[in-house]
């Protein structure tokens, strides 16, 4: 028997997580939360009963992610795509939908030791949703086990381009371009996810083998996990499931590898 079994863990999870290294936990997992159309049409249902659903998935996954003691989940839950290319009613579907979640969650949040932080364009989002998003951040500031980022407005070549505006303007304000000297970790400052180590493992649901759009530069060695599953039908079981998975992987960086043979 280990000593310290998270506790609040179902029959199954623990059975589950009993199988895994906690030394060799994801610091840092990414979640493509993808499907929740899919799985209201399989029912015969409107489009925004898959998202209703959907954030009923959120809170299982962080939940179990929050009692494994995973440091960082950060959810891709809106796109800067997806605020152009859906009609204006799912959009304020969704935005209603996000409102209401942040205010019934944030006891949940804190029970959990959950910080609650952003990415993406905030400042284009409608001031009663910003208005909202600051008040659960500051309402779970304190807390200091598992950061939950949401990706809201998002998208990775936008927070790129942030990220050199930013750069440059705070060259200009220090002393002009001429003593800039770019690297990765001034890169790393400027993003928005300049509070979080890169993400180890990142999971799609609903099947697409893409990113689209997420976090291009902090994924560059992440592990990749696609699975069937609809995001609305995923929880803690399908988690720990791809932790274990993960787990399996031999991660390389560019080396060889621990099992490679010498090379003549
Ligand atoms: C993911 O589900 C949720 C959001 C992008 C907001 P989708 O709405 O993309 O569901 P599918 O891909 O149409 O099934
Ligand atoms: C990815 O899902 C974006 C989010 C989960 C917010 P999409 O449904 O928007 O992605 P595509 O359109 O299939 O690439
Ligand atoms: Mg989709």
């Amino acid at each position: 028997m280990r000593n310290n079994v998270p506790a609040g863990l179902s029959r199954k999870e623990l059975e589950l997580y009993s199988q895994l290294d906690p030394e060799r936990l994801p610091k840092h997992i990414a979640i493509i939360m993808d499907g929740n159309g899919r799985w209201a049409k399989r029912r015969h249902l409107p489009r925004i009963a898959g998202h209703k659903r959907g954030v009923e998935a959120v809170r299982d996954v962080i939940q179990t992610a929050a009692r494994i003691h995973i440091p960082a989940v950060t959810l891709y839950a809106f796109s800067v795509e997806n605020w152009k290319r859906r009609p204006k009613t799912e959009v304020s579907f969704l935005m209603a939908l996000l409102r209401t979640y942040l205010k019934r969650e944030v006891p949940l949040m804190n029970e959990n030791n959950i910080r609650m932080e952003y990415i993406g364009r905030q400042h284009e989002l409608p001031p009663e949703v910003q208005e909202r998003m600051e008040w659960a951040r500051q309402a779970t500031a304190k807390n200091t086990g598992m950061i939950m980022t949401l990706a809201l407005n998002y998208g990775a070549r936008t927070e790129l381009v942030d990220a050199f505006e930013s750069i440059v303007r705070s060259a200009l304000n220090n002393g002009g371009l001429s003593h800039l000297k770019i690297d990765e970790a001034l890169i790393n400052r400027h993003l928005y996810t300049s509070h979080l180590p890169d993400p180890d493992l990142v999971i799609r649901t609903s099947g697409e083998m893409r990113l689209s759009n997420f976090l291009l530069w902090q994924l560059a060695y992440a592990e990749i996990y696609v699975t069937p599953t609809l995001w609305p039908d995923f929880d803690g079981v399908h988690l720990l499931s791809a932790i274990e998975e993960y787990q399996k992987r031999e991660r390389r960086y560019g080396g060889l590898g621990s099992t490679a043979h010498q090379l003549p």
